[in-house]
C-alpha cells in the first residue's frame, strides 16, 4: 500500500478530486491531509473518508513536527495540490522524487514565486499566449522548477479573459490530475 499525504492551502477543490478517486483504487491511500489555511470542506471529507486533516498555519512552529508526523504514518509520498509554500529541503531529502505538484500553466513558463491563482493566467493573457494547461511535476528546492512529468493543453481563444481561462485550466486539472498522479505511483518501483 502507498500511503499519500495531500497538502493544500486554498480551496481545495483538486484535493477532493484526489480523495475521491483514490478510495476507488487498490494499493494507493490518501493517509493524511495538511492544510496550511482552515478548510471545512476537507475537514468533513477528511472524517467521512477515516482521513487525517491537519490544519495548522505555515509559520507556526508546531508544524516544523509535520515532516515527523509523515514519518510516523509512513507516508511514501507528497503530494502538493494547491499548496502556496516552499517545501523545506529537510522533506526534499526524505521524499527524493516522491513530492508531486500542479501547476496552472504550461511550465518552465509561468512559474516561480508569486506565480499561483489568477496572477498566473493574467500574466499568460497578458503575453498574448496561444495555449496555456496544466504541468504536473516533482517537486526541488525552487518553486515549479522541478522535472516535468506530464502537460495537458488547451487553446486559448481571441476574445480569452483570464477568467475563461481559469475555468478551462481548472476543468483540465480536475479531469487528469488524480488519473495522473495515480498511475505515476502506481508505476513507481523504488
Ligand atoms: C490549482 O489551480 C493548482 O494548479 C494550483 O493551485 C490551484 C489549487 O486549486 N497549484 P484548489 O485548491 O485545488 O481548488
Amino acid at each position: 500500500m502507498r500511503k499519500i499525504a495531500v497538502f493544500i492551502s486554498g480551496e481545495g477543490s483538486n484535493a477532493s478530486k484526489m480523495l475521491i478517486n483514490f478510495r476507488e483504487r487498490e494499493g494507493l491511500e490518501v493517509a493524511l491531509v495538511y492544510s496550511s489555511r482552515p478548510n471545512e470542506n476537507l475537514k468533513v471529507l477528511c472524517e467521512d473518508f477515516g482521513i487525517v486533516y491537519q490544519y495548522r498555519p505555515w509559520n507556526d512552529p508546531e508544524k516544523i513536527k509535520l515532516l515527523e508526523f509523515c514519518k510516523k504514518m509512513r507516508i511514501d509520498w507528497v503530494v502538493l495540490a494547491g499548496f502556496l509554500k516552499l517545501i523545506p529541503a529537510a522533506f526534499i531529502a526524505h521524499f527524493p522524487n516522491k513530492i508531486l505538484n500542479i501547476h496552472p500553466a504550461l511550465l518552465p513558463k509561468f512559474g516561480g514565486k508569486g506565480m499561483y491563482g489568477m496572477h498566473v493566467h493574467n500574466a499568460v493573457i497578458h503575453a498574448k499566449e496561444i495555449e496555456s494547461g496544466i504541468t504536473i511535476h516533482y517537486v526541488n528546492g525552487a518553486y515549479d522548477e522541478g522535472q516535468i512529468i506530464k502537460q495537458f493543453r488547451v487553446s486559448i481563444s481571441e476574445n480569452e479573459t483570464s477568467e475563461t481561462l481559469s475555468t478551462k485550466v481548472r476543468t483540465l486539472e480536475h479531469k487528469y490530475f488524480s488519473d495522473t498522479v495515480a498511475e505515476l505511483i502506481m508505476s513507481n518501483k523504488t
